[in-house]
């Protein structure tokens, strides 16, 4: 088969000097033989994602699919376990996982079976089923905190956590992290811009009001400016995840969480810890295996084995303070809930993903698999001189492009290059692997297995020996000038 240069997307053309240590017109010839390789390869796909235009946005059903960095969508057939094959025909060893929706892999048997035992049982009821006792005592023990309730989405259960904690406290300000991402929720749209300024995210699109007359952010693991902000009492609510995963990965540094739950407490502010991706840090997320003590835990995605449900928990304190306000109100017309939310499906699925999938031997397994993948990047990084990183929390990683783990948001966007992300993803995709879009993270699953994860490694070293030469050559001309 013969490969041709294939044309970059707008943005990724014409530019010169170096990403990320390598050399941009050498990357740029590899993604551009690399797209070229995916058209070859793909023709199901492309043959869809053409039908596809005539009546979806951007050719998708949902706008950001198209944001792979493939020349087209990639069209799939079916997942299981950790195997997804498309239309084509081929087979990708899956370290995306579905941004963790999937962490436990695709369809878990035991999730499957509760899911095809509730569906002649009737899908929404608008009432608790048999299951729900046993789903909640679950969660306590899960997850460590008393009371929950039941969402559709982590978008939805971060919504909901911001109101009751505004209700609760009489305060109209929340408190989020620069560079954060919560999901659906405007509430933490907001950047911290060079001027120190709070303003709306950019690109954030229909939005009419001045985020930051009620939301503010300050920069991760930035002590000082944490306590200035909790200082003016203002604030309901901090909503954090405990290890930054949406702007890259960031790690908090020795004493931030601490301080944060200190804080927070000695200024009267609820501090609701969102769980959705750090589920992959251990049992019981990150919470259980750092001792957090959170007025509020958020978890969605994989909380269902994938199913789509989400949940929160709170404190008796929180429970109390959530009565006291309803004692005040006439009953309904909260504004919060969702008529499928708590369906009887979602509670089966929760059910047996608490009590059958998301055990101690899964996470044991997990995380053996994820200590070879660090194990393994850390020599490749080594090996061919690369001035980058390795961050990880529990069965999640991610090679970052900078010499350093970045402390916040914006050191991490910073260090991010869309150039070499998209053509290292599109060299493992084209070879029958795949990572998280946007970044470059990787996640294991009970059902990873080693050699896929050896398969990963020896893919990585290749693409990074495919530009070998050229980052001689670097060195090169750097000792020259
Ligand atoms: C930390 C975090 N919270 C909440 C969400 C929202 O989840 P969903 O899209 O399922 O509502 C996400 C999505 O990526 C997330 O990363």
């Amino acid at each position: 088969m013969s490969l041709t240069p294939h044309p970059l997307p707008p943005g990724l053309a014409g530019l010169t000097g170096l990403t990320a240590g390598l050399p941009v017109a050498a990357l740029q010839q590899l993604l551009s033989t690399e797209r070229e390789r995916f058209c070859e390869l793909h023709p199901r796909s492309l043959a869809l994602a053409k039908q596809a235009r005539d009546h979806w946005l951007g050719g998708v059903p949902l706008h950001w699919m198209q944001d792979w960095g493939t020349p087209e969508p990639l069209h799939m057939a079916s997942a299981a376990g950790a195997t997804l094959t498309d239309v084509d025909g081929h087979t990708y060893a899956d370290f995306c996982l579905g941004d963790t929706g999937a962490m436990f892999g695709h369809s878990p048997p035991s999730i499957v079976a509760a899911l095809q035992g509730q569906l002649a049982q009737g899908l929404t009821t608008m009432l608790p089923s048999a299951a729900a006792p046993e789903v909640g005592a679950l969660l306590a023990a899960r997850f460590g905190l008393p009371w929950w309730q039941v969402t559709m989405t982590a978008s939805d259960a971060n919504r909901c956590v911001l109101r009751w904690a505004r209700a609760i406290t009489g305060r109209k300000r929340v408190l989020v992290f620069d560079h954060c991402y919560h999901g659906q929720v405007e509430d933490a749209m907001v950047r911290l811009e060079a001027n120190g300024q709070v303003a709306n995210r950019p690109g954030l699109v229909g939005q009419a009001a001045d985020l930051a007359l009620h939301s503010a952010c300050v920069a991760f693991n930035d002590f000082a400016a944490l306590e200035a902000a909790l200082a003016t009492g203002e604030y309901a609510c901090v909503l954090a995840e405990p290890v930054m995963t949406n702007c890259g990965m960031v790690l908090p540094v020795p004493g931030f969480h601490e301080a944060l739950r200190e804080l927070t407490r000695r200024h009267g502010t609820l501090l609701a810890i969102d769980e959705t991706h750090t589920l992959s840090s251990a049992l019981g997320g990150y919470t259980c295996s750092h001792g957090l003590e959170p007025d509020f835990f958020i978890a969605g995605k994989a909380v269902a084995g994938g199913f789509p449900c989400a949940v929160y928990g709170f404190t008796d304190a929180v429970r109390q303070g959530i009565e006291g306000v309803q004692a005040t109100k006439a009953p309904g017309h909260s504004g919060m809930g969702t008529t499928l939310s708590a369906n009887p499906l979602a509670l089966a699925a929760l059910r047996a993903n608490l009590a059958e999938v998301m055990t101690a031997d899964a996470y044991a397994y997990m995380e053996r698999l994820a200590r070879r993948l660090e194990a393994g990047f850390v020599a490749l990084l080594a090996d061919c001189d690369l001035p980058w990183h390795v961050s990880r929390v529990g069965m999640r990683l991610e090679v970052g492009f900078a010499p350093q783990a970045p402390r916040n948001g914006a050191e991490s966007e910073a260090a991010h290059s869309t150039l070499l992300g998209d053509t290292l993803r599109l060299y493992l995709l084209n070879r029958g692997v795949l990572v998280t879009p946007f970044h470059l993270m990787m996640l294991t699953s009970p059902v990873t297995t080693e050699a896929a994860v050896d398969r990963l490694l020896a893919l990585w070293r290749e693409a990074v020996m495919a530009l070998a030469v050229p980052r001689k050559f670097v060195h090169e001309c750097n000792a020259r000038s």
